[in-house]
């Protein structure tokens, strides 16, 4: 029998503004999805925490898109929200955008990673999930893990890796689709996930026999919602040893970091800083944008776990990095290319104050 991993999250309401979240809002999402769990529609729920956002990581054997584990995660963030609410808590029910569920969560406001497949003889997976960034945050070390034999030695020396992937990649803003191999098509691939604004990683697949190794959220709330609302957030599920990256070699990237879109008011360039459970409360200037790592053994469908995995000192340096690079950025204030380009500004706040100022502009040059 198959089993279904999906991890659904949302951001109902932050504590204080879009710092974290209050643990009486947190306990409402998980004493509902826990009833779901004893009405049999899920195997087991585990509730993870980044910043303002709120992921439910459950096992059922549904399959992907299954509208009664949507529907359960929909009405645990709409409970949620009505607790956020009479605490007045901060954006409230800010990524529930629709009035009422209708068969599926994806365009509607939450985001979704799922995968589904036969549980092996020993299931390790780890749950990323970041605040204060978009999706294409993970095409960097998705790159790495996937096709790049220097931060993964297992694609040289594991015969059942060493094929290589197959990477789905989705252009955000058409949603069209184009599988791509590493390593054959490696500088094709680089053409698209190297272009993060637009181009973002669904999910990655073993090539000698086609099992799912990776499956990340991919909703842009502001396309849906055609105005700034938050950004992403995303999560993304990898599994593996024993034919799959080792939990180390996904880790890996994180030691040392890189640029994301994200940060305070989703309109800033910032590093992003892998961090233990208590520290994914983004403060400063609203980050930087932080990761958590979730490992989880599955065991006949039930979730042992998390493990904190970034709850490790061989990540300082990384932090450390993270907070000299922020110093650097936080230079420039406003000034790109600390600020995002104007393309993606588009969808912020910045184009109403924009649009008072447009009247004013005189031609000063003819263009020849
Ligand atoms: C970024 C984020 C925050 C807010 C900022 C302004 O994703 O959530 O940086 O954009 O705190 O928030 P508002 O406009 O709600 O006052
Ligand atoms: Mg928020
Ligand atoms: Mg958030």
């Amino acid at each position: 029998m198959k089993l279904t991993l999906s991890v659904i999250k949302a951001d109902i309401g932050g504590f204080v503004g879009h710092s974290s979240v209050h643990k009486e809002v947190v306990e409402k999402v998980r004493e509902i999805a826990e009833d779901g769990k004893d009405r049999g529609i899920i195997r087991d729920v585990s509730i993870l925490v980044c910043g303002d956002d709120i992921a439910l990581v459950m096992t059922h054997t549904k399959g992907i898109d299954s509208s009664d584990v949507h529907e359960l995660a929909w009405n645990a963030f709409k409970e949620g929200t009505e607790v956020a609410k009479k605490m007045k808590m901060y954006g409230a029910g800010q990524d529930l955008l629709a009035d009422a569920f209708s068969g599926n969560v994806k365009g509607m406001g939450p985001g979704v990673a799922e995968m589904e497949f036969e549980e092996r003889k020993s299931e390790p997976v780890v749950i990323f999930f970041a605040d204060k960034t978009s999706p294409s945050a993970w095409n960097l070390p998705l790159y790495e893990i996937f096709a790049d034999p220097m931060n993964t030695a297992g694609l040289v020396i594991d015969p059942s890796m060493h094929n290589g992937f197959i990477f789905d990649v989705m252009d955000v803003y058409t949603g069209m689709g184009i599988q791509l191999k590493a390593p054959e098509e490696l500088y094709d691939l680089l053409v698209f996930i190297g272009a993060t604004s637009r181009y973002v990683i669904r999910c990655i697949y073993r090539k000698s026999d086609g099992e799912i190794a990776a499956s990340a959220s991919t909703q842009r709330l502001s396309l849906m919602a055609g105005r700034y609302v938050g950004k992403d957030d995303p999560v993304l599920i990898v599994r593996a040893q024993s034919g799959f990256p080792a939990v180390g070699e996904i880790l890996e990237p994180f030691a040392r970091p890189w640029l994301v879109e994200g940060w305070m008011r989703g309109s800033h360039t910032g590093p992003l800083m892998p961090v233990p459970f208590r520290n994914a409360k983004p403060t400063r200037f609203d980050g930087p944008p932080r990761v958590i790592a979730a490992g989880y053994q599955i065991t006949d469908g039930y979730l042992i776990g998390p493990s904190d995995l970034f709850d490790d000192p061989a990540f300082d340096e990384a932090r450390r990095e993270c907070n000299n690079i922020a110093d650097i950025l936080r230079r420039q204030g406003i000034f790109e290319p600390h600020r995002l380009p104007p393309e993606e500004m588009e969808y912020t706040t910045l184009p109403k104050v924009l649009e008072k100022l447009k009247d004013r502009f005189k031609l000063v040059e003819v263009k020849k």
